[in-house]
């Protein structure tokens, strides 16, 4: 039987497939910079973050209209259901399509039309999350938020992406402040490529929940006896780990530590459709290179359930 699987760290950006791609293309009459599939494809080979983030927000020139998030999170909704995910926290980037001139409404209704039918059509429960990017200026997220807060379309929590370095999580205090008073979730990547100190101003500044990727914080002991003492789930990403080479193969990968280590650790696909695989294909990949077997697994099932912002009967109702 599959592991009942909750998915929380997914870009539903990052779910583009290149087939999809170029159907939203010739839909919407964009010209793109790649011939073919295989040519777009060439282009998966990043050297860092940064490297993929410049393709990641250069293919979304394709979705303009409404339908196009609707179509881009049904075909990840379908997807994750054949990997056995029953509860999804989605992240999207409303900056990364404001920017280039489609209407934040258009982009939020249209991802949130198909989180209407998931229940029905899939079997899986959503939560949306908004994260804002940041390398571009703290105002800017906080004039996004409240222009959420006031409209009618409901989000569940924000966090924050993009490029780490040179941006730490105390430039957003504000927003995060704004989001948690109106009562929603707070979420932050740290500790990717950024140090240990970002994951401690998410979680001192910013008052985040979860971290998402927090990788490096196995540098500082100090910082994992806290993540440890406070069951702070930690929303581990290993294929995204490796092909945005924050570790050089999978076989390098901590996971192993982190869950000896009694971190709140769960698996998540990040950007699936850029980075090799779902949550699925990650799961059997470290079982495949650690020899998990069903016992670890099973944990890693268990501890993203914990990790979820699911109600406690929700979570009962999945384990
Ligand atoms: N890290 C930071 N920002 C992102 C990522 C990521 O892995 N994916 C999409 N935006
Ligand atoms: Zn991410």
């Amino acid at each position: 039987m599959k592991l009942p699987l909750v998915e929380l760290h997914l870009h539903i950006e990052g779910t583009l497939e290149p087939e999809l791609l170029f159907e939203l293309a010739e839909r919407n009459a964009v010209t793109l910079p790649w011939a073919s599939l295989a040519e777009l494809r060439a282009q998966y080979d990043f050297t860092d973050l940064q490297s993929f983030l410049d393709l990641y927000y250069r293919a979304l020139d394709v979705l303009r209209e409404r339908v196009d998030f609707t179509d881009l999170t049904c075909a990840y909704l379908a997807r994750a259901r054949t990997a056995g995910v029953r509860h999804a926290e989605i992240f999207f980037d409303p900056q990364a399509h404001t920017s280039r001139g489609v209407p934040l409404r258009t982009a939020l209704a249209g991802v949130r039309d198909a989180l209407e039918r998931s229940v029905d059509e899939w079997g899986i429960s959503t939560q949306l999350i908004v994260t804002f990017l940041r390398d571009r200026p703290a105002d800017e997220a906080l004039q996004i938020l409240r222009e959420i807060l006031a409209g009618e379309i409901p989000i569940d929590g924000i966090g924050l992406d993009s490029a780490e370095v040179d941006y730490p999580p105390e430039l957003f205090t504000e927003v995060f402040d704004l989001a948690r008073a109106h009562g929603l979730r707070l979420v932050a990547h740290a500790g990717e490529e950024g140090p240990p100190d970002y994951v401690w101003q998410a979680l001192d500044l910013l008052g985040v929940e979860r971290v998402d990727h927090g990788i490096r914080s196995l540098e500082d002991e100090a910082l994992l006896d806290r993540l440890v003492r406070d069951r702070i789930p930690l929303t581990v990403c290993p294929f995204s780990n490796v092909r945005l080479r924050v570790i050089d193969t999978l076989a390098d990968h901590p996971i192993v530590r982190m869950i000896d280590r009694g971190l709140l650790v769960c698996i998540n696909s990040d950007d699936p459709a850029y980075f090799g695989g779902y949550i699925d294909d990650n799961l059997a990949a470290l079982d495949a290179e650690f020899g998990l077997g069903p016992d670890r697994l099973a944990l890693l099932a268990r501890n993203g359930i914990e990790a979820s912002f699911l109600t406690p009967a929700a979570k009962a109702a999945l384990a």
